[in-house]
């Protein structure tokens, strides 16, 4: 599968994000807060062939060491998710996503009456756990449990 995974180029220099569950890539450009604003070089593959996965999805930003911090709450919606920090056309780092135990302001509460929605400016907390293999999400203010986390991704 080696040539097909060169849709799309290897960078020089950034953030390569590889296994990436086919389709999942517009939210990691989500949670990352990359969109038209962004000044970086940019790519995206879609459903490129793995032997690991089948289908996955490939993000790579140019230029940019994006922080292990933001990178893990990537493993939000794509647990399994590699990154590779690229100098020099060489993997310098390499490393899986790890779930953060607590996230702010990427995730919405489903419940209305809770004051992460009702007060303005609340930054919205939540605590992550997995369980059984899904990602459970749960409110800081009112207790609520987010099972979907992709639909209140902020
Ligand atoms: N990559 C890149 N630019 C480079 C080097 C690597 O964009 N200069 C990308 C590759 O295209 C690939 C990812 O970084 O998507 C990881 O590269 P590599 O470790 O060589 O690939 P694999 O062995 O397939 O990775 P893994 O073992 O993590 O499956
Ligand atoms: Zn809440």
């Amino acid at each position: 599968m080696k040539e097909r995974e060169l849709v799309v180029s290897k960078i020089r220099e950034g953030t390569v994000i590889d296994h990436i569950p086919a389709g999942k890539a517009f939210l990691v450009l989500k949670i990352l807060r990359i969109d038209e604003k962004t000044k970086e070089t940019v790519s995206m593959a879609l459903n490129v062939p793995s032997k690991k996965m089948g289908k996955k999805d490939i993000v790579k930003v140019e230029g940019l060491f994006i922080k292990e911090d933001e990178l893990n709450k990537i493993a939000l919606i794509a647990p399994n998710a590699t990154i590779n920090m690229i100098k020099d056309y060489e993997i310098e780092k390499k490393f899986k996503v790890k779930l953060p135990e607590i996230v702010q302001g990427i995730l919405r509460c489903p419940n209305k009456m809770c004051i992460s929605n009702t007060k303005e400016p609340i930054t919205s907390i939540f605590y992550i756990k997995a369980e059984n293999g899904d990602v459970i999400a749960k409110c800081h203010y009112c207790g609520k449990k987010i099972k979907k986390i992709a639909e209140f991704l902020i």
